[in-house]
């Protein structure tokens, strides 16, 4: 075991129970005790407080509690190989029933694992150069990134060098193993904010200033961003940091967030919370006292917000090259697709494969001369399709009851079935992001969707039933999260519920106005007159 770390907040009576136990055993620990003692002494022998330190070896118990769990790859700024690919594929395969989950978060997800399997697959990602470390707990988790870096037109410098410094330096860094709660980060230079900047504990976005005579390329941060049920967007410090400055200052921020972090409450205990408290001017004094001076701000170069989407062939930044943004209907695929898409990387492309926050994947450097027998290849043709159907193509889902101990009602198959139930209802030309949830915590990012549908119960004369909370109106182009109607729809009428909202919304909108702008427009009450139409007549 390595060196204990003495914590400045050690001796602090109001900590919480999981900060206790966070002192007693470093999370990162665990690893250690699973490789040794559980992966051969089996389920029964794991001690309760290691079974919470388990999300810091990137494995949750998944539900209901039986010996099965959950674990999350890290796939650093979403870019993997088609090897690593096959290594994952493989490990659904031989351990996880079969089951690939892409994830908001551009990262993998199994299930299905037994502890004993844990220790082969952790050497199995090792030599794969993958981690699950640090992928949950309290801790840097998976680094989100632009799956296009380096060939993105639409991005001012590669930021696959940097996303690669930053997981280096914190993944296993004990500096960092003991945050007040879990810390996510985003780095992307690509101009529509393709890493989602103001939903993350602490993101970088492309920036420009001119220092000395010389224009800089570098990055505007922004801190204190997050979902769950007291959602926050990230707000952006006047500081501008250059390329070889990044790794600097995520180490600045993290440390504030360590030290100063609230770590009474857990569900206070967020980056966000100490940046509501202090505002940016004090959050950047503090950091300059930590790390020294910064450039203040320069000019933003971001204009506008992609959504994570990247369907379709494009023309990359090299010319004669293109990507191929395929749809994954909720993320969730099985390892012989992965293996397939796996040889599509490296039979059309050079054999990199990203995976996009919007739970998708797309195939990176295809020639020209390829495109054509790209576009017949039957996966694409049937699975993950170049030009998804509206809904599916815009439906994201958490994993709700099939495998959540924390989720409310199901999710995932409910999602991907309404999506294809819409597709054959109403016709709509622009895209409508839907995005649905088990519970608040909001792993399936509600709150930027255009529809954010939210699992919870309703009483019925047949007694409780599954129902959503809808919310409308949320995006990242002009950042406000998505508010909630007085509408809970229960399951059974939500399909239908959906269809006749949407198509108000079609008769009603501009041309091509996106469903977020309509309600910007015509206002909320607007809606709610919608909704109470619709629940009248049902
Ligand atoms: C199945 C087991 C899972 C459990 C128990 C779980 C638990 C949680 C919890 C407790 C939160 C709230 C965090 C907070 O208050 O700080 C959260 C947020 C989140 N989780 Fe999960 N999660 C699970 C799976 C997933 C999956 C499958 C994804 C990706 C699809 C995901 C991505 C996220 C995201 C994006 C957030 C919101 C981020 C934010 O608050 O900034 N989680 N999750
Ligand atoms: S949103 Fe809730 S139900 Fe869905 S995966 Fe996250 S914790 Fe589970």
């Amino acid at each position: 075991m390595a060196e204990r770390k003495q914590w400045k907040w050690a001796d602090d009576p109001s900590l919480n129970k999981m900060e206790l136990t966070k002192l007693e055993k470093d999370g990162l620990d665990v690893i250690e005790t699973i490789i040794n003692t559980y992966s051969k002494e089996g389920f029964e022998s794991i001690e309760s407080s290691d079974m919470d330190r388990f999300k810091w070896a990137g494995v949750y118990q998944q539900r209901p509690k039986d010996g099965h769990f959950m674990m999350r790859v890290r796939i650093p700024g979403g870019i993997m190989t088609s090897e690593q690919a096959r290594v994952l594929a493989k490990i659904a395969q031989d351990y996880g029933r079969d089951l690939v989950d892409v994830t908001t978060r551009q990262a993998v997800q199994f299930h299905w694992l037994t502890v004993e399997t844990l220790a082969d697959i952790f050497d199995r990602l090792a030599a794969a150069g993958l981690s699950s470390f640090e992928a949950c707990g309290d801790c840097p988790r998976q680094i989100m990134g632009n799956p296009l870096a380096g060939i993105d037109p639409h991005e001012v410098l590669d930021t696959r060098p940097i996303v690669a410094e930053l997981e280096k330096f914190f993944l296993l860094n004990r500096d960092f193993s003991n945050l007040p709660r879990k810390y996510k980060m985003s780095i992307s230079a690509n101009v529509y904010n393709a890493a989602h900047a103001q939903i993350n504990d602490l993101a970088f976005t492309p920036a420009k200033k001119r220092i000395a005579g010389e224009d800089v390329i570098g990055f505007h941060v922004w801190v204190g961003g997050g979902l769950s049920a007291k959602p926050y967007l990230a707000k952006q410090l006047d500081v501008f940091v250059r390329p070889e400055e990044v790794v600097k200052v995520a180490a600045g921020v993290t440390t504030l967030f360590r030290d100063f972090g609230y770590r009474q409450k857990r569900t206070h205990a967020r980056l966000k919370f100490l940046v509501a408290d202090w505002g940016p001017e004090k959050f950047k004094e503090e950091l300059v006292k930590l790390i020294g001076e910064l450039e203040t701000s320069g000019e933003d170069l971001t204009k506008g917000w992609n959504g994570g989407y990247f369907y379709g062939l494009h023309e990359q930044r090299q010319p004669g090259y293109y990507y191929a943004g395929l749809s994954v209907p909720v993320g969730r695929m099985n390892a012989a697709e992965l293996i397939e898409l796996a040889r599509l990387a490296d039979e059309y492309g050079d054999g990199t494969i990203g995976a996009c926050n919007t739970q998708n994947v797309l195939i990176r450097n295809i020639a020209k001369e390829k495109v054509a027998a790209f576009r017949e290849e039957p996966l694409i043709v049937n699975r993950f399709k170049l030009k998804p159907n509206t809904f599916v193509g815009y439906a994201v889902s958490c994993t709700g009851t099939e495998y959540c101990n924390l989720a409310i009602v199901e999710t995932k198959e409910r999602m991907r079935s309404l999506a294809q139930y819409l597709d054959d209802t109403v016709e709509l030309d622009t895209p409508l992001r839907i995005h649905m949830i088990g519970c608040p915590n909001s792993c399936g990012q509600r709150q930027i969707a255009d529809i954010g549908l939210q699992g919870a119960k309703v009483k019925t004369p047949a007694g409780m039933v599954e129902a959503f909370d809808i919310h409308v109106g949320g995006t990242l182009e002009e950042p406000q999260f998505n508010r909630k109607l007085n509408a809970r729809v229960s399951v059974d009428r939500l399909g239908a519920f959906l269809a006749q909202l949407i198509t108000f919304y079609k008769e009603e909108r501009l041309e091509g106005e996106e469903y977020w702008r309509y309600v910007e427009r015509v206002g909320l009450a607007r809606i709610q007159e919608q909704v109470d139409s619709i629940l009248q007549t049902a």
